[in-house]
């Protein structure tokens, strides 16, 4: 049942592009605007809304995080991103006009259904962005988008949280159209750039040997840092929480622009660190700023492990290895630029002989609080 490859993880991550393919099927109508049967919200409560909030936990969490950036942008609502359990503890502020997005693989993390409840006992409507049919979250919330990213077996979550991004942008470019913030042939492009991304992600995983081999060489490292700015940020985040539980390896991920306000201190000699490089395309100081703060990096000591777009020449005076990815809008980068940190993890932790599958002290679903 793993279809060959030598653990489930690195099936699912190979999984990953119908995954997405999958999560998007069947979202447009004939007139190519987008419709979420499974939303049985009103339009008119889903037009009135002034703030949403996303709580979930661990890498679901950090899909929200890329949520928030993506609708913000598209909608100009506010976005809150919150772990659940936070959430639930501190007396929030939730009102009739609040959207709550709950997003769970398993439909089942105690912590995000305590969440769910509490939301929609302050009268909040709640969508929830969930993979497992017939789980208790969506039985227990307003409406529901399902990912279609199939059973993820691995405890590690890796399509799961493809599948999330892209149901939360979805969800983004839906409310867009809704509340009437772009035109329909703005949508229309971004959901065609959405439907290529299977393609690309493909590509991604081919290009993984690359990545294991540095895995493989890596096995000894102790500590390992990530840095992202925008989008690259929760990519980052998502990367240090794979080496941690994969590999055992002391891992943190930081926005790139914190680098000064403290972490620099943590870089010395052959400290390696992982750079989220966003497209040269943008249209804001958004990639010189990383590329600069690569340079700072390296001229510390730290050996700079470097995802960038094709092409993107600015990088390779200060990278010590560079794992490409194809062009994308930087909005959409993260499901690119996830996959070599998802890789990374399950190589170096093959390569120390653990099991990827089933790493110590965790479970699939946290039904406990
Ligand atoms: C990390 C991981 C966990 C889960 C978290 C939420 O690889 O799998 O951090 O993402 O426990 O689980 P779900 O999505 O089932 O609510």
């Amino acid at each position: 049942e793993k279809g060959g490859f030598a653990s489930f993880m690195d099936k699912e991550i190979h999984d990953q592009p119908q995954a997405v393919g999958d999560t998007l099927l069947g979202r447009t109508d004939v007139d190519g605007r987008l419709m979420l049967d499974d939303l049985r919200i009103e339009e008119s409560v889903l037009r009135s809304i002034d703030k949403i909030i996303v709580i979930a936990c661990g890498t679901a969490a950090y899909a929200g995080h890329v949520a928030k950036y993506a609708i913000e942008h598209w909608c100009r609502i506010p976005v809150e991103v919150e772990l659940a359990h936070e959430f639930r503890y501190r007396d929030p502020i939730v009102t009739e006009k609040t959207l709550v997005v709950a997003i769970t693989q398993s439909g089942e993390t105690m912590d995000t259904l305590m969440a769910v409840r509490h939301a929609r006992e302050q009268g909040a409507k709640v969508i929830s962005i969930v993979n497992t049919n017939g789980s208790t979250i969506p039985r227990e919330s307003d409406a529901v988008l399902y990912t279609h990213a199939g059973p993820e077996i691995a405890v590690a979550s890796t399509k799961a949280f493809l599948s999330q991004i892209t149901a939360a942008y979805l969800l983004g470019l839906y409310l867009a159209q809704l509340r009437g913030n772009k035109f329909p042939d703005e949508i229309n492009t971004l959901m065609d750039e959405l439907r290529d991304m299977p393609r690309k992600i493909q590509t991604v995983i081919e290009r993984g040997e690359y990545v294991r081999a540095t895995a493989r060489s890596m096995k000894d490292a102790s500590s390992v840092l990530f840095l992202g700015r925008h989008v690259g940020f929760p990519v980052a985040m998502e990367g240090a929480l794979k080496l941690k539980e994969l590999a055992y390896i002391h891992a943190e991920g930081f926005a790139a622009g914190e680098l000064k306000h403290g972490p620099i201190a943590l870089i010395d000699e052959g400290q390696p660190v992982f750079v989220v490089v966003p497209s040269p395309r943008g249209r804001d100081s958004l990639h010189s700023k990383v590329v600069s703060n690569i340079q700072e990096i390296r001229a510390r000591g730290a050996r700079t492990l470097v995802i960038a777009e094709d092409g993107d020449d600015a990088v390779r005076p200060y990278a010590d290895e560079i794992f490409w990815v194809p062009p994308v809008p930087t909005l959409m980068q993260p499901l690119l630029a996830t996959v070599p940190l998802q890789i990374f993890a399950m190589a170096l932790a093959e390569a120390k002989g653990l099991d990827v599958d089933q790493p110590r002290n965790l479970a699939k679903s946290v039904t406990v609080e």
